[in-house]
Formats: C-alpha cells, structure tokens, sequence
C-alpha cells in the first residue's frame, strides 16, 4: 500500500458545505460563488445557509438572528477562567481554547445527542465564540468586559463587544463579508480535526475545541498577524536603509527561503493559483482604508506582496506559490483596526460556523474516521532482561 503524507489529494468524504477547485481558484459555498455571497450575506444568512442548505426567508433569518443573540451570554466560570488566562497573558487562542471547553456548562444536556439538541448547540457555540473571544481581548488589554448588546446582528455585536461602542455600518459590513469568506472551505486541518473527533460519538463542544487547537498553528491560522508584521518589519528596514521597499522584500525573501523559511500568507495545500477568497478581502480592505496611512499601508503591502511572488517563483519553480487568504485577512481586519492577535481569533469566529455544519454532516454520516499507517519498525524482537541490555541503544 502507497501512503499518501498528509492526506495530500486524499477525498475522505463528501459534502454539500463547500467546494474547493485549487487549480482554477474558485470556491463555492453553500452553492454560492464566494464572490457572490461573501459581500452580500450577513453572517447569520451564511450560517443559515450552512445548516439549512438554502437562503432563509426575513422570518427566518431574524429568528435565527433573535436565537443567537439570546445565547450570546457565557457562564460565570467561562469568565473566571479568561480572567485567570489574562492574568498570564496567555496568547488569545490558548484563551479561546479554554474558554470554549467550558461550554459544556452552559449546555442544558449534555448528554443529549439528538439532531435537535445538537443544532441548538451549534447556534449556542457560535454565538458563544464570539462572546469568548471579544471578553477575553478587553480582558487582555486590561479593559472591563463588554456584554453583548440583543439588539445588534452577530458582527456588529462582536465589534461592539470589542469596542464598546457601535460600529459603523461599512465596518461591519467588512467584518460580515470577512467572515464569509471563512466559514467554510472544504477539508482544512481544523475541519478534518472536528470531524474525525465527532466521527467517534464524541460531543460537538469537543469537537470544536480540537478545531480551535488545530487552527492555531502558523500554517492553518496563524498565519495573518506574522504577515502584515512582515510588511511593517519591511518598511522599518526601508526607512533605515534608505532603500526601496520592493528591495528590502527581495532581500527578506531570498535570505528566508535561502535559510529554509517560509513567507506568511503565501502557498495553500489545494490553492495553486491566486486564492479567490484574496481578491474579495482585498475589494473589502480597501472600502475600509479611508486614513491615508492606512491608504499607504495598502499600496505598500501590494508592492511586497508582488515581490514575494516574482521571487518564490524565481526560488521554487513549479510549486504554484501564491498569495493566501491570510495575507488580505490581515488587510482587512487592520482595516478594523484589530491588532495583530486578534487576528487568528477572528478567523475561528468565523470557521466556527463552518465547523458546526461539517460536525452535523460527520453525524448524520456516521461513519468511524480511521485511516491506517504503514510500518517501517522491526519485527519479532526478543525480550532481554535489564542485566543483559547494553545502553547503546538503536533508536
Ligand atoms: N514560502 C516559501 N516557500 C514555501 C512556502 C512559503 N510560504 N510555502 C511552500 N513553500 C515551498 C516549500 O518549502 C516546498 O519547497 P521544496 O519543494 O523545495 O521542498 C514547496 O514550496 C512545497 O511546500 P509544501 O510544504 O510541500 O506545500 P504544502 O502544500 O504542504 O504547504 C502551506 C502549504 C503549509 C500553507 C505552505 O505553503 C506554507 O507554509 N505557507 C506559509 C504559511 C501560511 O501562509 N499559512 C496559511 C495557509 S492558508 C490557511 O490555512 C487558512
């Protein structure tokens, strides 16, 4: 038998949720192009679409609307426990983590595993993530938290949360069109991660908190705050050297893939072409850049972002390296004035709906994910008692 490393090319299952076409850059979700539904939709209307397959009518869509906001609110020791993560000042998805494993306290049975039980718990950790995630940065930051507001829809109430205050209607529009764009794309490594621990019988809460852990990493999620700080590292080298920015990106580039480094928000495991989801966050980036430091931040991060293509394609012929998701991420939601670490929790405020719709979809397949390894140790060793084993070990 061949093995296939990481699961490279290897379909698993199949699924209604999203479509992923790496070689002519297009992605689909719920049926939609995701130029067609990312700037249109509200989160709640993507998320709708997700569970339900279909667009809901006004009824529905503010029923869902008035569902979340009701289950917006986290346990007492949720908060007790992002209190006791922020006096550590631990990174935001390690408090995100930890915060969503306490869920289960707020989940009226637990042990309830029907389908309606469970899509009452997917509305409840989505709307919950968010909550975790806004708490846990005020908290961070030294700031008291801000309790969600019924009145406003998911995105506005996460900046709100964040803020204090209410955000303007273009911003939240960025901020809906952004977590579109992430909800959901095929088999990702945090999406794999939920469903394989679902796939054993395991409970949603669970599930979600592995996809937290996997989205984490800097290649999946943890890509976007080290890309734009590459771009302002960047202009610091230009202003010292007196040399171009495009320069200092040449020789940033070269020196990295030279020393076996990798260049944040660039190559995809399916993407070998342009990410189509880089063009529609870079459309919302630049609705949102009205300050001109913000309007050069942009022309800059363009000018880099030219640069590291010409030359990883000068450096790695043939491996189809191109701008990811994560490089226009940090586009946009600087654009929101977020600070660099909030930028992974912000994609999993978003994956988390595309996480609770592939956990429904692993359920209803129920189907054990269990795939096997090859073996290359020894065979048939023999047993040798303490006094007779020499220390020079093989390893
Ligand atoms: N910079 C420099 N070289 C790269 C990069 C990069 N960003 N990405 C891949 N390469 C090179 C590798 O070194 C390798 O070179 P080699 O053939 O000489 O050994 C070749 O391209 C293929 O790389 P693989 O690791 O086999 O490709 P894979 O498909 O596994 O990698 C990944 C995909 C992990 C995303 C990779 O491109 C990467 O590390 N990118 C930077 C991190 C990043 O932006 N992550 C976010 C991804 S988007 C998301 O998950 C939401």
């Amino acid at each position: 038998m061949s093995v296939t490393k990481g699961l490279d090319g290897v379909l698993v299952t199949e699924s209604r949720l999203s479509r992923v076409d790496g070689l002519a850059g297009e992605l689909t979700i719920g049926g939609f192009p995701l130029e067609e539904l990312a700037p249109n939709a509200t989160y709640e209307e993507a998320l709708f679409l997700l569970w339900e397959d279909r667009l809901p009518t006004g009824s529905e869509l503010s029923a869902l609307q008035t569902e979340l906001a009701a289950l917006r609110q986290l346990p007492g020791p949720t908060l007790e426990i992002l209190r006791a993560a922020a006096a550590k000042s631990l990174p935001p998805m390690d408090a995100l983590r930890m915060g969503a494993d306490t869920l289960t306290l707020a989940d009226p049975d637990p042990a309830d595993s029907s389908p309606v039980a469970n899509q009452g718990r997917a509305k409840a950790i989505v709307a919950r993530v968010a909550t975790i995630v806004a708490a846990y940065w005020r908290l961070l930051n030294g700031k008291p938290v801000v309790g969600p507001r019924p009145d406003l829809h998911h995105a506005a109430n996460y900046l709100y949360m964040l803020r204090g205050t209410e955000a303007e209607a273009d911003e939240v529009r960025g901020l809906d069109t952004y977590i579109n764009s992430v909800i959901d794309h095929g088999m990702n490594n945090s999406t794999f991660t939920a469903r394989v621990i679902i796939s054993t019988g395991s409970d949603m809460i669970s599930a979600v908190v592995g996809a937290i852990g996997s989205l984490k990493g800097p290649l999946h999620g943890g890509a976007p705050g080290p890309a734009l700080d590459m771009v302002f590292e960047l202009r610091k080298r230009a202003a010292a050297s007196g040399k171009s920015l495009e320069a200092e990106a040449e020789a940033y580039v070269r020196q990295t893939v030279d020393a076996g480094g990798r260049i944040m928000g660039f190559g995809h495991r399916v993407y070998k072409v342009r990410d189509p989801r880089a063009d529609v966050l870079g459309a919302a980036a630049e609705k949102l850049f009205k300050k001109a430091g913000d309007i050069q931040l942009n022309k800059d991060a363009r000018a880099v972002e030219q640069v590291v293509l010409r030359v990883l394609e000068e450096l790695k012929p043939g491996r189809g390296l191109k701008t990811n998701v994560e490089f226009y991420t940090a586009l946009v939601l600087h654009g929101l004035g977020f600070e660099t670490g909030l930028f992974t929790p912000t994609f999993a405020v978003g994956r988390v709906g595309g996480w609770t719709a592939q956990v429904l979809e692993q359920i209803a397949e129920a189907h054990l994910i269990r795939p096997g390894s090859g073996y290359r140790g020894e065979l048939n060793r023999k047993w040798v008692p303490m006094e007779q084993r020499s220390g020079n070990r093989k390893r």
